[in-house]
């Protein structure tokens, strides 16, 4: 079969990586796709958000399953666009990626279905924000209501601070249209998790849980990012966590989006914090993370077209989903001076090193090839992945793998999965 890619991140480099290990699926084409999964897809230039020629490409070239990865599409409506053009396609429909598409939504289907989250409010006017401002406690949290790339959210420690945030939010739009609306939360404290999961409207079944590690600098300093380096599983994602979250997250949520007439298939991203009072939502994504596929998806045990079709076809509940009993870690190699500004266009090298090693995988994420091969081209650059038989097996390997990689100007945290010498 042919299969379809759209994305250009080290996500998608790991999903093209795993549709590859299909021996159902003879060709791999990718839009726009990025220079390291052209090594093993052919990547076509067409943007991610643009709808009519994707359509018409997948036409034209008779694909026979289109898998989008990123949340802007997901959230503009590709999926249904492909959809009506007759394409087979794996991810949620616009009505159900609002899931992701906005925090307000979220927030609310968490409320009115007793899904555990911390107390909010919504807000489509800075007047109200600030006045309600007046009487809460701090620190509190102001979240943009749309996509932001991740950078939406405000941790405020004093009103002052909390006044400038719903100015820069509402007033200023700092992050453009997502600020119209806006929700103001609660603080809470605890680990956080990332849980991915397989979902088909009406099952769910979850994925080896992951940790991301989202700030910058080393001991969760410096500003957010896309995501430094992630392991799975998470050592602090115990039994009763599993059982909990099980019992009053996952299939409530998929029930609540059916429920409310969408009905959701694809990957649900439960970004979830372990408070002293159990485990919370933080927030949902309707997708696979991104750098938490690279460290999850080489550990999956089926074949991905299997899981996906059922997706699609509504039985899931036939699919036994397994995970390999080891871990995995990824140490994201970015260019100095990210998320801010950096230099691109630096010679990479050392990738070959990675040539016929199971246990080791390099993922692109901001690469070119030119003629003189390949060369920095974006702030995170690389994931460099390893399996071991534990995660300290694992981060030992990743870290030694970070090693054959050079190019000027880069940059990693060093603590990538530091978090695992506390646990016992
Ligand atoms: P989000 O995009 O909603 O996941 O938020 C980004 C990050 O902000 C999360 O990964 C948390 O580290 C932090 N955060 C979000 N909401 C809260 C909250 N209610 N309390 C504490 N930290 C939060
Ligand atoms: N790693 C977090 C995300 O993909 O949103």
């Amino acid at each position: 079969m042919k299969v379809l890619i759209v994305g250009s991140g080290g996500r998608e480099h790991a999903i093209a990586m795993s549709v590859k290990k299909s021996p159902k699926v003879d060709k791999i084409y990718c839009a726009p796709g990025n220079a390291g999964i052209g090594e093993i897809a052919e990547c076509v230039p067409i943007k991610a958000m643009e709808f009519d020629k994707i359509a018409a490409f997948a036409k034209e070239k008779k694909i026979d399953l289109t898998i989008v990865g990123m949340d802007d599409p997901l959230v503009g409506g590709l999926v249904d666009v492909l959809e009506e053009a007759g394409i087979r396609t794996f991810g949620p429909k616009k009505n159900a990626a609002i899931l992701e598409g906005s925090k307000a939504f979220s927030k609310d289907l968490m409320k009115k279905y007793n899904i555990p989250t911390a107390a909010y409010e919504n807000f489509d006017d800075p007047k109200a924000a600030l006045s309600y401002l007046e009487t809460a406690s701090f620190p509190i949290v102001l979240k943009a209501d749309g996509l932001a790339l991740g950078k939406g959210v405000l941790i405020c420690n004093t009103l002052e601070e909390a006044k400038e945030g719903v100015k820069s939010i509402m007033e200023d739009k700092k992050f453009g249209d997502s600020g119209n609306r806006m929700v103001i939360e609660e603080f809470m404290t605890g680990r956080e998790v990332s849980v991915l999961s397989f979902v088909d409207g009406k099952t769910i079944q979850i994925m080896s849980s992951a940790q991301d590690h989202k700030r910058a600098k080393d001991g969760d300093e410096g500003l957010n990012t896309g995501g430094m380096g992630t392991f799975s599983p998470s050592p602090f994602y115990t039994k009763e966590v599993d059982e909990f979250c099980k019992k009053y997250i996952y299939q409530a949520t998929v029930d609540a989006m059916a429920a409310e007439g969408r009905e959701f298939k694809g990957v649900i991203f439960f970004g979830l914090m372990l408070t002293p009072n159990g485990p919370r939502v933080l927030e949902y994504n309707a997708r696979f993370g991104d750098p938490e596929a690279q460290v999850v998806l080489p550990r999956m045990k089926n074949d991905i077209i299997d899981v996906v079709e059922a997706c699609i076809d509504g039985t899931l509940d036939q699919i036994d989903l397994q995970f390999e009993d080891n871990a995995a870690v990824c140490v994201v190699l970015a260019s100095d001076g990210y998320p801010v500004s950096y230099e691109k266009g630096f010679p990479i090298k050392g990738l070959e090193a990675f040539e016929g090693k199971d246990d080791y995988f390099v993922f692109h994420a901001g690469t070119k090839k030119t003629d003189a091969g390949f060369v920095t081209d974006g702030g995170r650059v690389l994931g460099v992945t390893a399996k071991g038989s534990d995660l300290f097996e694992a981060r030992k390997k990743a870290y030694e793998a970070t090693e054959w990689i050079a190019f000027d100007n880069k940059y990693m945290r060093k603590d990538i999965g530091k978090a695992i010498d506390q646990q016992g």
